[in-house]
């Protein structure tokens, strides 16, 4: 048996659209010219063929993802399969460890993808970096603790009208954050913008304050979709972005307005929304946080240097080996001026040990060292610890709400 792995050519990519339309039965698509085919450039993959035959899949999108202030060059892994006849032969594990040095030498220090099975990725060092909450409310519950239903005017506009302005207040909301995309144009299409045959066309509602545009809400609404003897409409939010506490209010004020409803979604909400703080009854959100977006770090030195900070320090960080990326095996000084990080090789004793998995964690500010700690996932002192917490401190909760 012959393995080879390169990119597909052009005139390939039809076979990767089969690969992909067989092993994600039908999200892509069913046709070899479906999404995956038209949409992936034949210079991100990187295929297995088995005695020529395409067996295995895999594509690096090359995205811009904001952390921290700084916009990082991001490898977002996507249509990661193989063919059931030539599974369980190592073919994703040659692919996986050329992909790390692919998007080293592309300047990708970080990798995310969303994991169909956790199993598959963590075993290559990716950590969860964020959650997706979930909440469920009748309108009739959208109260807020203190009566205060928020300032500000909500239109609905129309998608192409409006959609300057969402994406105005989004990039407003994302860039002192950690895990959101730069979105194109694309992106905004498919992820928010889209109508969905079940849920119903998307609307969108903008909120203004003294004239500007202080937050959005992207949303679906469907009658009979639940169980309801006056009010079988569900509405589904696909996104609500607010720059401020009043239009936060003002737009959950928006969505309560709408009286037929029964039910409201939204699956997309960050680890840190504010709805659990606001809501006269909390429990009524039937809040449930799932896995969201997994992290890897390619390249250390790259990675920390690149990230934002919000506190100043120096720390010692040793890297247990990393097999899929020996380069990063080490000890590293890490040293943050004015929210500037530099990264040198070091030669002295190690403040934290840690794998480069839990450094993705730590990279993302999703748990803190001494979370991980007490964990047995980072070792170090009390002091070293205290330390790796206030370096890796984030403002806000890492999110990613794009699927790609
Ligand atoms: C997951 C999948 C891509 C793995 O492809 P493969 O060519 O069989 O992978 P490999 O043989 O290289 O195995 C990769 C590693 O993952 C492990 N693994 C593979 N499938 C797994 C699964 N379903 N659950 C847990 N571990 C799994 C293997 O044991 C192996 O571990 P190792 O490298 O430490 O030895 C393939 O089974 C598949 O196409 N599954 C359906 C689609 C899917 O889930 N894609 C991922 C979407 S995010």
């Amino acid at each position: 048996m012959s393995i080879e792995v390169r990119p597909a050519l052009q005139a390939e990519m039809f076979d990767f659209g089969g690969v992909v339309a067989y092993v994600y039965a039908g999200s892509f698509g069913d046709e070899p010219d479906n999404v995956a085919a038209q949409n992936i450039k034949p210079e991100w993959t990187l295929c297995a063929f088995v005695d020529g035959q395409m067996a295995a899949t895999f594509a690096t999108l090359p995205m811009t993802m904001c952390v921290l202030g700084n916009d990082v060059a991001m490898g977002g892994i996507s249509a990661v399969g193989t063919l059931p006849e030539f599974r369980r032969r190592g073919l994703i594990r040659q692919i996986m460890t050329r992909a790390m040095e692919t998007m080293r030498d592309k300047g990708q220090a970080v990798t995310t993808l969303w994991a169909s099975q956790a199993a598959i990725y963590q075993r290559y060092g990716y950590a969860m970096m964020s959650v997706m909450r979930r909440y469920e409310i009748d309108t009739a519950d959208i109260r807020f603790f203190d009566g205060n239903d928020g300032s500000g005017t909500v239109t609905r506009v129309d998608v192409r009208d409006g959609f300057t302005e969402a994406e105005s207040v989004y990039n407003q909301f994302i860039p002192d954050r950690i895990g959101y995309l730069r979105r194109r144009h694309g992106t905004w299409a498919y992820n928010v913008l889209a109508d969905n045959e079940s849920d119903g066309p998307l609307h969108l509602a903008i909120c203004h304050q003294n004239g500007l545009a202080v937050g959005y809400v992207a949303y679906t609404v469907r009658s009979g979709k639940i169980e309801h003897r006056t009010r079988g409409q569900q509405l589904k939010i696909r996104e609500l972005v607010a720059l401020n506490g009043e239009a936060y209010r003002r737009l959950w004020s928006f969505v309560a307005s709408h009286d037929l409803v029964g039910k409201v979604i939204w699956e997309a909400a960050p680890a840190d929304d504010p709805a659990m703080e606001l809501m006269m009854e909390p429990r009524l959100l039937h809040c449930q946080d799932n896995e969201g977006l997994w992290l890897r770090i390619v390249d250390v030195t790259q990675a920390l240097a690149e990230r934002g900070y919000v506190n100043d320090g120096a720390l010692t960080i040793a890297v247990s080996e990393d097999q899929l990326a020996p380069w990063n095996t080490g000890t590293w000084d890490l040293v943050v001026q004015a929210g500037k990080a530099t990264l040198t090789k070091s030669l002295t004793t190690a403040d934290i040990t840690l794998s480069i998995k839990a450094l993705a964690t730590l990279y993302a500010g999703f748990r803190t060292a001494s979370d991980l700690s007490r964990a047995g996932l980072v070792t170090g002192d009390r002091t070293a610890l205290f330390l790796a917490d206030k370096l890796f401190a984030t403002p806000h909760k890492p999110h990613c709400p794009d699927n790609f």
